[in-house]
């Protein structure tokens, strides 16, 4: 099964995609994660990718679909996969149905997470992620069981993004509605677009994600 998840900086995309990768099998292609890996690793698509990402903006279309494509033939993704920010642009959106009907791949759901402007500014300010296993979590939303331990790898150190500040998260919610909203249309004229609401708590949207992808995944 072949899935992408849309929805503005906040929504719960990588969320949501750890829990599918888990119920279905299939590997969670996060672009920001491969990108904040290339500046991590400082190479010179992280050299290119950390200002404009720092600034909230989008790295180059060439890029992405570059990595794009290299990434979804790996064997990992034999099973399938869950594409968590990718498209984000009208060109990148094209530029993944040709790649998909270059390897004779088929798009099955593509899952809208609906969150107002409102919401996403506090979740983003309160996010932190498991140093060691990348496991997410939030100051309100998502603590862990014991406070300053992993639930998943007991590991006590946690990191904040860079990009994880206010003036930061208005661009990017800027460059989601500009830049991002309009490929929805694109998968609505293809049928596969299915809206949740992402306002509700983390297990409820789990829920009504499930519901769409079970017998998809039948
Ligand atoms: P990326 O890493 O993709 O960031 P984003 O789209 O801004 O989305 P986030 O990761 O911030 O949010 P999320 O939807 O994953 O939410 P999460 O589950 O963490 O991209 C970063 C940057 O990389 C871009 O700005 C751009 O520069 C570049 N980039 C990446 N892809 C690109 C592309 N294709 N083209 C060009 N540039 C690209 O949840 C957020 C928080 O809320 C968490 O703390 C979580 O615990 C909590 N939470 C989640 N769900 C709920 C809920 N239902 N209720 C309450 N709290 C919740
Ligand atoms: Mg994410």
């Amino acid at each position: 099964m072949n899935l992408i998840l849309l929805g503005p900086p906040g929504a719960g995309k990588g969320t949501q995609a750890k829990r599918l990768q888990d119920r279905y099998g299939i590997v969670q292609i996060s672009t920001g994660d491969m990108l904040r890996g290339e500046v991590a690793a400082g190479t010179e698509i992280g050299r290119e990718a950390k200002a404009v990402m720092e600034a909230g903006k989008l790295v180059s279309d060439d890029i992405l679909i570059r990595m794009l494509g290299a990434r979804i033939t790996r064997p990992d993704c034999a099973r399938g996969f869950i594409l968590d920010g990718f498209p984000r642009t009208v060109p990148q959106a094209a530029a993944l149905d040709r790649l998909l009907a270059e390897k004779a791949l088929k798009l099955d759901a593509v899952a809208e997470l609906r969150v107002d402007d409102g919401a996403l500014v506090d979740r983003i300010a309160g996010r932190y992620t498991c140093a060691k296993c990348g496991a997410g979590y939030h100051d309100s939303f998502q603590k862990p069981k014991r406070e300053g331990v992993c639930d998943t790898c007991g590991a006590s150190e946690f990191i904040r993004r860079a990009d994880d500040n206010r003036a930061t998260v208005i661009a990017r919610l800027e460059a989601y509605h500009r830049q991002t909203a309009p490929i929805l249309p694109h998968y609505a004229a293809q049928g596969k677009l299915r809206t949740v609401d992402g306002m509700a708590e983390i297990d409820e949207v789990s829920r009504q994600l499930n519901a769409i992808l079970d017998p998809i995944a039948a």
